[in-house]
């Protein structure tokens, strides 16, 4: 079983980026669970309570070290990672010593209705995560464009997008098993 830490970086009920991950979820290879980790109950980090760490973000660190590897689904947000997402990698990333993200195979995809595709969110993020030293999966990429109009009244994604992302996780949990 190849477990992976899905980390979505919207709060949103009708969010097009946790269709996204579902959509990945379900084209994923036979052996693969996702553990979605809940970032809405997140404190905002303040070094200050970092000392009493929060039950919540102690919950997103043991989902993260738990996993074999670590999906990121972005929004963007004024062309970068949105605060929610920042805030739980802030806090995931914390104390230094102990960053959950370290070594782990990780993948990042994205979804936006504008032809951008979350290309620069995940750049950002990409700089975020290479500093934590995550072991970051550059090929394939997913930039879903056009996200008010590729999924149907169940949240399937169109046809045309399902071959991409079905490679996209099969490349991804190549990754994380090659990485451990
Ligand atoms: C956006 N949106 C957006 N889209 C984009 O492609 N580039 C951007 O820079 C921004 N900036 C931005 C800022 C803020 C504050 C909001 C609320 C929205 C639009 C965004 O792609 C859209 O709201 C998506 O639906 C967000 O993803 P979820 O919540 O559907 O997963």
């Amino acid at each position: 079983m190849t477990k992976i830490a899905v980390i979505v970086g919207s709060l949103r009920a009708d969010s097009f980026n946790k269709k996204l991950a579902r959509n990945l979820e379900a084209l994923a290879p036979e052996g693969t669970e996702f553990i979605y980790t809940d970032i809405s109950t997140l404190p905002l980090y303040s070094q200050e309570i970092e000392g009493e760490y929060p039950v919540a973000a102690q919950k997103l660190k043991d989902v993260i070290l738990g996993a074999d590897g670590v999906l990121v689904v972005t929004p963007e947000y004024n062309r970068s990672v949105p605060g929610v997402l920042k805030n739980a990698i802030d806090w995931a990333s914390r104390p230094t010593t102990e960053n959950a993200f370290d070594s782990k195979p990780t993948g990042i995809v994205g979804a936006s209705m504008s032809p951008l595709g979350t290309a620069l969110a995940q750049a950002h993020l990409k700089t975020i995560l290479i500093y934590l030293n995550v072991k970051l999966m550059g090929q394939p990429e997913v930039y879903l464009t056009g996200a008010h109009m590729v999924f149907d009244d169940d949240g399937v994604v169109v046809e045309t997008a399902r071959e991409h992302l079905k490679k996209y996780i099969n490349a991804l949990v190549a990754h994380v098993n090659a990485s451990n």
